[in-house]
């Protein structure tokens, strides 16, 4: 029998986010985001038409929530404060009736013994900024860093972990490249400025964090460890590369090192398409880096050489006109969500972390397996037995386990998610929570079996198999 036995100290617990869970109601004030806008556009890009309003009404069950955190094992929690909701129109007054819910959640995690984890922005950009391009906008930078001082006057006494972005590369790709986020453009010119302007507002959020707050700051990224077809084709081997550069150094390297990578900026010049900046955005990028990192893992990124070289329209380029993702025999899937599940690269990212990135505190703030219909788990008792999700979690921590006795700088875990919540065009088409939310039973909660099982994972600080 092996002992997994964790760091003392060692976070257990679950992220969600804001938009995701909190649910909108009549008279709470919030201000629409690009979710409520486009769902009242085009509610049928959204899984079987449930839009952002409709999320686990967290704002009027918080309490009940709290108390089922607590009884899941939950000694931390993230999630994210809705921009739209603290600060309706983007950048003017603060909504009171949102200071108070905002006020009232974070007291109850304390009060439960639950530290909470902040972050500012998750996907959910205010309307009245998007009207006026969104992140594109260098006005946005300056909105964004209003936002963040607002939320560490108001929340910084009490929270001392906070975050300035989740998955920041999400609102490119999603956004400006792939089509599964508003306003659904394929623009890679865009999707650079996009992804700089995030940069830069985190840098500046931290800047002011620093200034007079106490406790630490740092950014969320889901790293996706670029594995090459073959190792020891070179041009695998540089395909890989350049994919990891686009997609996560693109983030990590100016997040911890204050600079972007040279390869990627050679790309990026070679396309003509350095995004607009001043040389003080430069050094602001340089001088204020996190303090801690949240590393978000689902799955690894496959790549090998272009088939095709030549196959890329000169009208519209994109990442992929540098290598092909690889459909590699014989993976193991995640059938409903169509990811891959490699349970060692959770190892890979963190001895990477150690060897590139100075062993920079860090921890996984997100990993977890998204299931349809699990209702055809549900046993006599009405607990849903969730099997694979308790071994999806031992799988990945042997590994972050052994990373950890190899030195990684790793303090915690957070599975993704606390209880099923609304997941952006997916909504609630796989459940990846400890807790199911019945919606035909006005979103009644009940303890999955994985639940219990985290419960028992953190009163032990690990597990022994
Ligand atoms: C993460 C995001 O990448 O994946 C979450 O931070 C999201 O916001 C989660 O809900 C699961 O996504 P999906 O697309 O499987 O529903």
């Amino acid at each position: 029998m092996t002992d997994y036995l964790f760091p003392k100290n060692f976070f257990w617990g679950t992220a969600s986010s804001g938009p995701q869970t909190e649910g909108r109601f009549d008279g709470d004030g919030k201000g629409d985001n690009i979710w409520d806008f486009w769902y009242e556009k085009e509610p049928q890009r959204f899984f079987n038409q449930v839009g952002p309003d409709k999320t686990s009404y967290n704002y009027k069950r918080f309490k009940e929530d709290v108390a089922l955190m607590k009884a899941t094992g939950h000694n931390s929690f993230r999630t994210s404060i809705q921009w739209s909701r603290l600060i309706p129109d983007g950048t003017g007054e603060v909504n009171p009736e949102a200071l108070a819910f905002y006020n009232a959640y974070i007291d109850e995690q304390i009060k439960n013994g639950i530290e909470p984890f902040m972050n500012l922005y998750h996907f959910d950009m205010p309307m009245p900024l998007q009207e006026k391009g969104g992140w594109l906008n260098r006005e946005t930078v300056e909105g964004y860093v209003h936002y963040a001082k607002t939320c560490f006057e108001l929340f910084g006494d009490r929270v001392k972990y906070w975050f300035t972005h989740n998955e920041p590369i999400v609102p490119v790709e999603g956004g400006y490249l792939y089509d599964f986020h508003y306003p659904n453009e394929k623009n890679l010119r865009h999707a650079i400025q996009v992804g700089f302007n995030e940069a830069l507002a985190s840098a500046l959020a931290i800047q002011a964090y620093h200034e007079d707050q106490d406790g630490q700051i740092g950014i969320i990224l889901n790293l996706t460890p670029s594995y090459p077809r073959d190792e020891n084709n070179p041009e695998d081997v540089k395909a890989a590369k350049i994919a990891d550069a686009f997609f996560n150094r693109s983030f990590l390297d100016p997040a911890i090192k204050g600079e972007y990578p040279e390869d990627l900026v050679a790309i990026v010049k070679e396309l003509d398409m350095v995004p607009e900046h001043t040389a003080a955005d430069l050094e602001a990028i340089k001088q204020h880096t996190i303090d801690i990192l949240g590393v978000n893992y689902y799955q690894p990124r496959r790549i090998k050489a272009k088939d095709n070289p030549a196959d890329k329209n000169p009208d519209c380029p994109m990442p992929e006109d540098y290598f092909d993702n690889y459909d590699m025999p014989g993976k193991k899937m995640n059938p409903y969500r169509g990811w891959e599940i490699y349970e060692k690269g959770i190892y890979d990212i963190m001895i990477n972390v150690r060897d590139n990135y100075g062993n920079i505190p860090c921890f996984i703030s997100e990993n977890g397996m998204g299931v349809e219909g699990e209702e055809r788990y549900i046993n006599a008792d009405g607990q849903i037995e969730d099997d694979y999700r308790i071994d999806f979690i031992k799988d990945h921590l042997r590994y972050l386990h052994q990373a950890i006795q190899e030195g990684a700088n790793c303090l915690g875990y957070h599975l993704w998610t606390c209880m099923d919540n609304w997941s952006w065009t997916n909504a609630y088409k796989n459940r990846y929570g400890l807790i199911a939310v019945d919606l035909d039973k006005e979103a009644k909660r009940t303890i999955k079996k994985s639940g219990y099982f985290f419960k028992e994972l953190a009163d032990q600080n690990g597990f022994k198999d």
